[in-house]
């Protein structure tokens, strides 16, 4: 009786081990912040150091926006979409004074906004 215990318990532990390894593992949606920082610098300063940054870095930046770092970037990313979405002629158009920003990097900035990452 005790033998049959035995390797019940063995069965169940060998079913219970091999359910485990067919389990899907859970998907992270969250990214290694390295690739974000790495798209970041790849693509999205270069696009605001040639386009804003004029204005929105240094010591007195307009309207006390600096979006020259990474980390200035995502805490500002709501305003920076909202204002370089703008319609052309938009007094609050970003740049300022225009042209709006090609479609490529609009695209760009919206697919940094998509990333997230666990600091
Ligand atoms: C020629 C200088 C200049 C350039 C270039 C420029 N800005 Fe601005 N920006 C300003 C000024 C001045 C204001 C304040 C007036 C206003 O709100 O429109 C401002 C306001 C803003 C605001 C609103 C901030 C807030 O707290 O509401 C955002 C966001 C912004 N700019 C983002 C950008 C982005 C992104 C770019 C590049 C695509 C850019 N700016 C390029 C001068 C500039």
């Amino acid at each position: 009786m005790k033998k049959i215990l035995n390797i019940t318990l063995f069965c169940l532990i060998l079913i219970s081990a091999c359910v485990k390894n067919v389990e899907p593992e859970i998907e992270d949606s969250t990214m290694d912040c390295t690739v974000v920082e790495a798209y970041y610098t790849d693509h999205v300063a270069t696009i605001l150091s040639s386009k804003c940054t004029g204005c929105h870095s240094g010591p007195t930046p307009a309207f006390g926006l600096d979006i020259s770092t990474y980390s200035l970037v995502k805490t500002n990313l709501s305003k920076i979409l909202d204002r370089v979405n703008r319609n052309s002629g938009d007094a609050e158009l970003m740049p300022q004074g225009g042209p709006k920003l090609s479609v490529a990097n609009l695209d760009t900035l919206y697919s940094f906004s998509k990333m997230e990452c666990d600091e």
